[in-house]
């Protein structure tokens, strides 16, 4: 097992990549289709904590939590023991019961609210969008699904039926989709032609829009309302807590289940254990994964004791879901994540580098907007404040600054590729948090200052 020796500063020893990565990338060109998005170079060899080692013993600072998934961080101690002790028991047991699936299920209801009674345990986040949607649409005996523009849902053909932003690769090309969707906006006061100079109505105004589409654009056969509380790939949007309390009432209002997506807003995430808990409102259904397990493939949809009772014996299962493993791990993940206060420390640290952000955004021009809630954030780079003209080379030329220094942070994303993400683990402290912070700053004064 690894130490728990916590790591100082980045250390880059060779240029990057160094031979041993290049070896492997090589490897990869070779035989992998060009499919993955395209990152910084590094390749992972070990990570612990908030701190990722690549082949050539580089080391990182990782601003990515994989993609939103080791909450817990990389490699943590309780996590590797629960792997490597159930690893030697029994890992896939399909359907059958075994020790663990049921008390994920239990500790799902438990720590969600009251009207929530019943989890299902999934492997992918995608398959938690698939499933809510059928079961949605079984209990309402309807058919239509509203979804919002930007939104990201994952990369089955139902998840990517309600997926906004149709023209990104992940998309375009691979139609036609799953019909009876119908998309709405979702406040995004920054750009958003529906809020432009009436940025502080924009929550009424995206309302109004919605209320509008299902009169004029849906069959008025609304099965469910899909949406996330932030939009991630959409460049960290966070829903207005005005308008999803109207969406979360117009649902009630019309018979239309609420499926929350926090596959990625989740476990401790946003500063709360779950994103709409900033909300005080109550999803119907609710699609957990990434940070679930802070590590193996594990998600699950916890529901309403009504609306789930529409299920019968096979109609959601899969070869991986609940298998002995994942169902330990991620049960061990959620006790750490409770236990040693990991929502409460995303929150203090959030609000220290959502300080050290807007002290950026006065210094640079560059930095149009800044959006976070506890640990993730948007940070949009513009070619002008004015003009709010997206600049996405220089958002890419600022990842690539930092990566050289030894700071690691997911591709570009948002609408038009110019906000960069950042999302740590939620075991980061303040002075790694603002050692991040510092080469962000290095590297956006290298780009722009
Ligand atoms: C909000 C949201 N929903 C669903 C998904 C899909 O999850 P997965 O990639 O595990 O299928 C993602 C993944 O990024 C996500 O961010």
């Amino acid at each position: 097992m690894k130490t728990s020796t916590r790591l100082r500063g980045p250390v880059i020893n060779t240029e990057l990549p160094g031979p041993r990565s290049r070896a492997i990338k090589e490897i990869s060109e070779q035989y992998e289709p060009n499919a993955s998005s395209e990152q910084v170079p590094i390749v992972w060899k070990n990570a612990e904590g908030v701190w990722a080692t690549d082949m050539d013993d580089n080391t990182f600072l990782d601003f990515t939590s994989g993609v939103l998934v080791a909450n817990a961080g990389h490699s943590h101690p309780r996590l590797v023991r629960a792997m490597q002790e159930q690893a030697e028991k029994a890992v896939n047991t399909y359907d059958f019961l075994n020790e663990w699936r049921p008390q994920l299920a239990k500790k799902l209801v438990e720590i969600t609210p009251p009207n929530l009674s019943r989890a299902i345990v999934l492997s992918t986040g995608a398959e938690t969008i698939e499933t809510a949607m059928k079961i949605a649409r079984l209990y309402t005996g309807k058919h239509e699904i509203v979804a919002f523009h930007g939104a990201f849902h994952g990369r089955t053909y139902g998840a990517m039926s309600v997926n906004g932003k149709r023209s990104s690769p992940g998309i375009k090309g691979f139609g036609p989709f799953l019909p009876g969707v119908v998309f709405a906006p979702f406040p995004y006061p920054y750009r958003s032609i529906l809020c432009r100079g009436h940025e502080d109505e924009c929550s009424e105004r995206c309302f109004e829009y919605f209320k509008w589409i299902i009169e004029t654009e849906s069959e008025k056969d609304i099965a469910a309302v899909l949406v996330e509380t932030y939009q991630g790939a959409a460049g960290s949007i966070i829903a207005p807590k005005d308008w999803l309390q109207m969406i979360a009432q117009w649902c009630k209002e019309n018979g239309a289940v609420l499926i929350i997506d926090e596959v990625q807003a989740s476990f401790g995430r946003t500063g709360r254990l779950f994103g709409f808990e900033h909300y005080d409102i109550e999803p119907n259904l609710l699609c957990l994964g990434k940070g679930i397990s802070s590590t193996v493939p594990v998600s699950a949809v916890v529901g309403e004791e009504d609306i789930m009772s529409v299920l019968t014996p096979g109609s959601v299962s899969s070869t991986h879901g609940g298998n002995a493993f994942s169902s330990r791990v991620a049960l061990e993940n959620i006790n750490i994540i409770l236990e040693e206060n990991l929502s409460e420390n995303a929150a203090r640290i959030g609000e220290i580098l959502d300080a050290r952000f807007r002290d950026m955004q006065a210094k640079y021009p560059a930095i149009g907007d800044v959006r976070g809630l506890g640990l993730v954030f948007g940070i949009e780079f513009v070619k002008d404040r004015e003009t709010r003209e997206p600049a996405p080379e220089v958002t890419q030329a600022i990842i690539d600054e930092a990566f050289k220094r030894g700071l690691v942070m997911i591709a570009p994303i948002g609408f038009y590729g110019n906000a960069i993400r950042v999302a740590p683990p939620l075991v980061i402290t303040e002075d790694e948090a603002l050692l991040g912070a510092d080469i962000l700053e290095e590297a956006i004064a290298a780009v722009v200052g």
